[in-house]
């Protein structure tokens, strides 16, 4: 089975299994989350999903809800999200991730701590004996500045 169809597959499988009407969802930033945002509209849009509110991990992921008509909150309206769903770069045995190197790693951290639950959707590529054999380990410098 190519990528995508695993991309597509995983991302059907974590919304059937852990959304449900009704939910504030953090939603994640990658491509295989894009299909989870994707999969999400689509089921707003046909009344399988109602009364969802989505919490962006990154501006590429609210710039597709945004596409999606997902409708979306922030942290601030919403500081208690049910599920998260993301991806990660990598994931050794003790599920311990590698992730960021889609340049989202603070936001998607602020919103994985907001989540009572978080769903990890990657495919196998992603599988490492210990973190650190293919992804870089991605930091986030993140400086307040005094108005
Ligand atoms: C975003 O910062 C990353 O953590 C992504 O979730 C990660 O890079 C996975 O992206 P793909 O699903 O595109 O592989």
């Amino acid at each position: 089975m190519q990528i995508e169809d695993l991309k597509k597959q995983t991302a059907h499988y974590a919304i059937e299994h852990f959304i449900k009407n009704g939910m504030i969802i953090g939603l994640g930033t990658g491509s295989t989350t894009a299909y989870v945002i994707r999969e999400i509209a689509e089921r707003i849009k046909d009344g399988r999903l109602k009364n969802i509110i989505g919490i962006p991990t990154s501006k590429d992921s609210e710039d597709l809800a945004k596409k999606s008509n997902i409708p979306l909150g922030t942290l601030y309206t919403y500081p208690s999200i049910d599920v998260t769903i993301d991806g990660a770069d990598e994931v050794d045995p003790n599920l311990d991730l590698i992730k960021g190197l889609g340049g989202a790693l603070l936001r998607e951290k602020l919103v994985a701590e907001a989540s009572k639950q978080e769903i990890i959707v990657i495919d196998d590529r992603k599988r490492v004996k210990q973190l650190g054999e293919k992804a870089p380990l991605p930091v986030e410098i993140f400086t307040k500045t005094r108005c």
